[in-house]
């Protein structure tokens, strides 16, 4: 039998990288050998992460070291670092040799780098070689921000079967996206913040990477405009997004929520470990979906984007509907680790 990798995570003590050790308790690839921090080094894991959440015993008492290659015994590392550190420290890990998985925005738009959704482009993960040659080994994959992720699953198969010429979305965003300890409570109680940072470009241009072609020396991103408003809600755990669609060929919205529930992709065809049975639930009451019930569907908690109010509008050309997906888990934790499962099964990962 295969040796389980060691998985070290840096930024293991914030919003999104607390929830890696769950995703890998008793998983059959990968097992969490170490937790990387900058504040609470030296703390045992459990205490750094007291006020977050109960981790599994068998990380609790690891204790958190600094994020530094020479200090962190891994076979592959998941980086779960604020965008402004991530640029220096995964280079260092990449330069040492370590395959990186980063949720982290520093490296998504370069060109060399993969900027993945397992079910959607698969076949972007091969841009690592070419890194490999330059990085002693090591390669560096990204996965899209949170928002990004909610978006493009379901633009996929719609995609697919009806092309794409236009996308406007308007997000409704939870709290734990914005990190620990996030936006102060007086800002966001009973409240909607009609702005977030940088990231309506990040959806745009995430959105065209994902859903382009490889080509020459990367991605060709997808020729669709895409248009982004983004707002912080004061709900916990799931982004909602409102998104209006312009396809190439006429869409009947019956038709399309088919389309959008029989979606598969590589993950499901080889049953990898955290794949969900359906990457997208199609909602079919009239008001849902919604964080409060919606956002653990699935097979696998966490990793499907539950779908609703799939309606046609004022063209035969126009598609509506309501897409969440768990920010840190699908959109997060759930999808990295669904990624290096992706580079295991293709044999990117050495055992
Ligand atoms: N939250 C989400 O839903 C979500 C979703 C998708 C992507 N992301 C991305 O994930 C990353 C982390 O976001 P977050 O929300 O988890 O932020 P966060 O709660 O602020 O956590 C940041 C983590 O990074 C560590 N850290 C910060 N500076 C460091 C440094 N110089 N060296 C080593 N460790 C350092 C912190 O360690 P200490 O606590 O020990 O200081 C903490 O573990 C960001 O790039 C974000 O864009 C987040």
């Amino acid at each position: 039998m295969k040796r389980r990798l060691k998985v070290a995570i840096l930024g293991a003590t914030g919003m999104a990288g607390v929830e890696y050790p769950d995703l890998m308790e008793n998983h059959p690839w990968f097992k969490v050998s170490a937790v990387c921090g900058r504040r609470s080094v030296g703390k045992t894991y459990g205490e750094a992460v007291r006020q977050l959440k109960k981790v599994p015993e068998s990380v609790a008492e690891l204790e958190v070291v600094e994020a530094d290659p020479k200090k962190v015994d891994a076979d592959l590392v998941f980086s779960a670092l604020p965008s402004e550190s991530a640029r220096e420290i995964e280079a260092a890990f990449a330069d040492s040799g370590f395959p990186v998985i980063s949720e982290a925005s520093a490296y998504r738009m370069e060109q060399d780098v993969p900027l993945m959704v397992p079910e959607i482009n698969a076949d972007h993960l091969s841009l690592v070689e070419k890194q490999k040659s330059k990085r002693g080994g090591g390669f560096i994959v990204t996965t899209p921000n949170c928002t990004t992720v909610g978006l493009v699953m379901p633009l996929k198969p719609i995609m697919d079967a009806y092309g794409l010429e236009k996308v406007v979305v308007a997000t409704y965003q939870a709290v734990t996206g914005a990190g620990w300890p996030g936006v102060p409570s007086y800002s966001i109680i009973g409240n909607v913040i009609p702005y977030i940072k940088n990231e309506e470009p990040k959806v745009e241009a995430e959105t065209r990477k994902i859903l382009g072609s490889l080509g020459g020396d990367g991605v060709n991103p997808a020729n669709i405009q895409v248009e982004a408003s983004c707002a912080r809600v004061p709900t916990i755990d799931g982004h909602l997004e409102a998104i209006y669609l312009e396809t190439s060929r006429p869409v009947d919205p019956e038709e399309a929520a088919g389309v959008l529930e029989e979606f598969r992709g590589p993950p499901q065809e080889l049953k990898l470990p955290t794949a969900p049975e359906k990457p997208i639930i199609v909602a079919r009451e009239e008001d849902r979906p919604q964080p409060r019930f919606d956002v653990m569907a699935g097979s696998v908690p966490g990793m499907s984007a539950v779908v609703g109010r799939i309606r046609g509008g004022g063209s035969p050309y126009v598609l509506k509907m309501f897409s969440l997906s768990h920010n840190r888990i699908r959109g997060a934790a759930g999808i990295a680790v669904l990624t290096a499962e992706l580079l295991y099964a293709q044999g990117y990962l050495e055992v």
